[in-house]
């Protein structure tokens, strides 16, 4: 039995609220599995007083997505001392930008699939603008919501024609837009624990049953699979965790995240983007690579919570 009492905070007001919810619940009853005191707190604009009530010892962050996963709430508890699970304020809002954090990979050496930035002055003409990217970066073009998660916000166009209207729709979801070269290759993803010292999980490759790995196929059953371990070389996973790893230090992360991984048609690894607050929903990827590598959901738990501690 453990004394220390954990409040998990979850659910939040972005987009990802629902996968929070999920994330959270599992979250809470694996930390009571571990022997851990466990309150749980559905974080709203008008409720933040709770968590002065409450006062736990620990708070485990199970927010996804803005408010949350962005530094924000890591602020509000850093100004109280109360401490928390995961990176800090900093590699928080470094992560959920993903423009931002391609720049950092790409001054440090780490290979990012070719990208450009679109602003809002691209409003005046989407298709003129989309065309422009298409010329640089090809066919099919990725564009993505900078600071969005779960697919929400990203689209793949494949003809010319199409590229304004998809663009268009993006910024919906704010100003900055990044436009990114298509790799063919597997998708990849690897879980990463730490503070100093580092260690990967399991390299996982994901196959889905859409054209990629929308928010459909993340979370209905049956339409995307977790291959552990992935059909790669030694010497591509080899790379792969070392590219995570390295990632995972140039943006600062702290106690875990996980590093999402695209391969080119030549099987060269890229780092599209990393997760600080990964889906923790015992069919989400980073409890699934753990379980492979025979760590057991409250055991993952409890690894994290001590990491926070240590810090
Ligand atoms: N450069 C790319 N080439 C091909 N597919 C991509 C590329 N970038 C993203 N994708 C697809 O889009 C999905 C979502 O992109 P990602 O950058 O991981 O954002 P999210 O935060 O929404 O997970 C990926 O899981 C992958 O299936
Ligand atoms: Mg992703």
């Amino acid at each position: 039995m453990r004394t220390e009492k954990i409040l998990v905070v979850l659910g939040g007001t972005s987009t990802e609220r629902e996968v929070s919810l999920r994330s959270g619940a599992a979250v809470a009853e694996a930390l009571q599995k571990a022997g851990f005191q466990v309150e749980t707190l559905d974080l709203q604009p008008d409720n933040l007083h709770k968590i002065a009530e409450i006062r736990p010892d620990l708070v485990f962050l199970a927010l996804h997505g803005k408010g949350g996963e962005d530094g924000s709430v890591q602020g509000v508890l850093e100004w109280m001392q109360i401490p928390y699970t995961g990176s800090g304020i900093l590699a928080s809002a470094v992560c959920i930008h993903k423009i931002l954090t391609k720049k950092l990979l790409r001054d440090s050496g780490i290979p990012t699939p070719r990208f450009l930035e679109i602003g809002k002055e691209a409003k005046a003409d989407p298709q003129k603008a989309a065309e422009k990217a298409i010329e640089a970066l090809g066919l099919p073009l990725v564009l993505k919501a900078c600071c969005q998660g779960s697919s929400i916000g990203t689209v793949i166009v494949r003809k010319k024609e199409d590229a304004g209207s998809a663009l268009s729709s993006l910024f919906g979801y704010g100003d900055a837009i990044l436009a990114e070269e298509f790799l063919s290759g597997k998708e990849l993803t690897v879980p990463v624990l730490g503070n100093d010292v580092l260690e990967t999980l399991p390299v996982i490759e994901i196959t889905a049953e859409n054209e990629f790995y929308d928010y459909d196929s993340k979370y209905t059953p049956g339409k995307s699979r977790h291959i552990i371990p992935a059909r790669i070389s030694q010497s591509v996973r080899k790379e792969a965790e070392r590219l995570a790893k390295e990632a995972y230090r140039a943006c600062g992360c702290r106690g875990f995240a996980r590093v999402d991984i695209m391969l080119d048609a030549a099987e060269k690894p890229f780092v599209i983007e990393i997760n600080t607050i990964p889906g923790m929903t015992a069919q989400s990827l980073f409890p699934d690579a753990a379980r492979a590598c025979g760590i057991p959901f409250p055991e993952l738990v409890a690894k994290i919570v001590n990491f926070a501690l240590e810090k």
